[in-house]
């Protein structure tokens, strides 16, 4: 999605910015652009390039302390060099960069062109650019005044930032449902909107809320709202630091983040699990036992792998404390006028907290009194900051496209909830136990199965030139199949469907044939003889098949075996999904795959 970094300071800012730009390439973009003033004009340099290329066109020479930039991923209008943002007024002093979209876009294009604008874009974003000229023309009394004239005529979502080359020495900031954060240095300020491209240089930073303003100069800001009205904003330090942006020994962030895991899940167990009540300690919730035992569902909301990793922790919730569960893609959530339930505990699930389909469930829920938690990864991110309590995942900063440690953190994160809602229920202290001491011990397995790094990688190969490929899971296995078969997607564009193993004899069944491999997901549990029928039934109908387990199988049944260590048989799935990274991952790098950069996606959805 799209990025944003502004720099006012002592510093020049061209090379920030670019650096800035840089540091936000993971989000996914299609074209970049700087705008900077230079001998007392605007100097913008914009192109459907990458930032390296931009560095190259912007050049050397530029000594201005102040500017704006942006990578653009295209929603109104091409990913063209005229599309690319910064945008301009047609007297060239005003330059705006926007995320977002701006939803009366056509109207308010319609209006200008009427009163004689030439458009040169065919962006959303020039609107803007125009409208406060117009603003400033008609007597505004500065910049700030003629962006809040102007952002009281528009629709939609926004993050913006705004400079006047005619008053070099300010910057002026909005958001309203695009994430806009600032960065406090001394004697200069950064906005940028994602911290990656901040921490190089700070670790100050304030968080703009929605419908908020600022303005900044080198040495201070201030906020405002659309009203006019002053706010005060506190200032927070990251715990993020600028080597959390870099992928040191590995040769992208995807194996980076994978290897992270053990770690990532140490960090979210630590303080968490109490073993002397066999119980979990989640204080984030803010819930007493007496609101635990208060709801009577439980429902998860997230989109893609976030979606699959509450639909695990919906089955736990069923399973430990006995609870009706289930998960729903946030997407779809507020378009079907949902029943919203007081004695449902709703849990947002999202790595960024970003997410703006997610954003919506929550905003919907909080709407309609529903009782709503976040299990985010990002501090002061939108959903974490709207649901105001839940449970962080701490698994650090995912800059990969393809979630890793951060869908496993949700899943460790959903088990210590349905542990909790468990052991205030009728969860036995014996059986709460069991759960605490494998979780404890899941670290150690999951370094156990990224050590079989090369194992995984030799069975993945032999499949590498597949069009297609099932995964099929049941029960417990299904969500794993689900993320597994987005993985695959994601990374390699092999087409990868998963599928309940029930209902393969349904219809899916007609499409094996040798060409078909199947990644059959089949845990020693209670579903392990019918996860056997189900290899036998893709075998006779000579469907190659790649198996995940940790059980004894017949021999000849499966063409390749990928084994995974023992936990409790509950916590199966969180172990499962991670030799399906491992395999995705594999054969993407055969495949060439550029897998930090997969085509069409970004990290963050930050628009519908
Ligand atoms: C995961 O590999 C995907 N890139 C994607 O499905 C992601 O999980 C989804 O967009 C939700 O993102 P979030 O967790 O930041 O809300």
């Amino acid at each position: 999605m799209c990025g944003i970094v502004g720099y006012i300071g002592r510093r020049e800012a061209a090379p920030i910015l670019l650096e800035g730009l840089h540091r936000l390439e993971y989000r996914g973009y299609d074209s970049a652009g700087i705008a900077v003033p230079h001998r007392g004009r605007l100097r913008v340099t914009k192109a459907a390039v990458r930032v390296d290329e931009l560095r190259d066109l912007v050049g050397t020479g530029l000594t201005a302390k102040v500017g704006l930039a942006h990578t653009r991923w295209a929603t109104h209008g091409e990913p063209t060099d005229a599309n690319a943002h910064p945008q301009v007024d047609e007297d060239g002093h005003i330059a705006v960069v926007h995320n977002g979209i701006i939803e009366n876009a056509e109207q308010l294009r319609t209006k200008l062109t009427a009163d004689g604008v030439k458009f040169t874009s065919e962006t959303d974003t020039e609107s803007l650019a125009h409208l406060i000229a117009r603003a400033l023309r008609d007597g505004a009394a500065s910049l700030e005044d003629a962006v809040r004239t102007t952002l009281r005529e528009v629709e939609g979502a926004y993050g913006i930032v705004v400079f006047d080359v005619r008053k070099p020495d300010e910057l002026v900031v909005a958001r309203n449902g695009s994430p806009i954060v600032l960065g406090i240095g001394e004697g200069e300020m950064f906005v940028a909107s994602d911290i990656a491209a901040l921490v190089r240089y700070t670790q100050r930073v304030v968080y703009l809320d929605d419908g908020e303003l600022a303005t900044l100069g080198a040495d201070d800001f201030h906020t405002s709202t659309l009203q006019a009205t002053r706010t005060s904003k506190t200032e927070t330090m990251v715990d993020v630091a600028d080597e959390d942006y870099q992928h040191d020994g590995y040769d992208d962030f995807m194996r980076k983040e994978m290897h992270e895991q053990p770690d990532a899940v140490r960090r979210a167990l630590v303080g968490r699990l109490d073993e002397r009540f066999s119980t979990a300690r989640l204080g984030g919730l803010d819930l007493d036992p007496h609101e635990l035992r208060s709801f009577r569902r439980v429902k998860f909301l997230g989109c893609g792998s976030a979606y699959y990793a509450g639909q695990l922790g919906a089955n736990l919730v069923e399973e430990w404390a006995r609870l009706p569960a289930d998960a729903e893609p946030a997407s779809e959530f507020r378009y079907r006028n949902p029943v919203v339930d007081p004695e449902t505990l709703y849990v947002a699930v999202s790595q960024s907290g970003e997410t703006l389909d997610t954003l919506a469930a929550v905003q919907e829920l909080k709407r309609k009194g529903g009782r709503v938690i976040g299990m985010v990864n990002v501090v002061g991110s939108a959903v974490g900051r709207e649901c105001g309590r839940g449970v962080l995942l701490h698994a650090g900063p995912e800059v990969s496209v393809a979630s890793t440690k951060a869908v496993t953190n949700m899943c460790v994160s959903s088990a210590m909830l349905a542990l909790l809602l468990g052991r205030v229920r009728d969860l036995s202290m014996a059986h709460g136990k069991r759960i605490v001491a494998a979780m404890a011990e899941l670290p150690d397995r999951i370094a156990e199965i990224l050590a079989a790094e090369a194992e995984i990688e030799a069975a993945a190969v032999r499949f590498a030139s597949a069009e297609h490929m099932f995964f099929v899971g049941r029960v417990r296995g299904w969500p794993v199949a689900r993320e597994g078969a987005q993985k695959l997607k994601e990374i390699s564009y092999i087409h990868a469907e998963a599928y309940q193993a029930a209902e393969l004899k349904h219809g899916p069944l007609a499409l094996i044939d040798a060409h078909m491999p199947s990644v059959v997901i089949v845990p020693d549990d209670e579903v392990l003889a019918k996860n056997i029928g189900t290899m036998e039934q893709i075998k006779a109908r000579g469907g190659p098949v790649i198996a995940v387990t940790n059980a004894e199988l017949p021999d000849g049944l499966a063409d390749v075996v990928i084994r995974v260590p023992r936990s409790e048989p509950e916590l199966d799935p969180i172990l499962f999904a991670i030799p399906l990274q491992v395999f995705a991952h594999r054969i993407a790098i055969h495949l060439g795959r550029d897998i930090d950069k997969p085509r069409n996606l970004a990290k963050s959805v930050t628009v519908e």
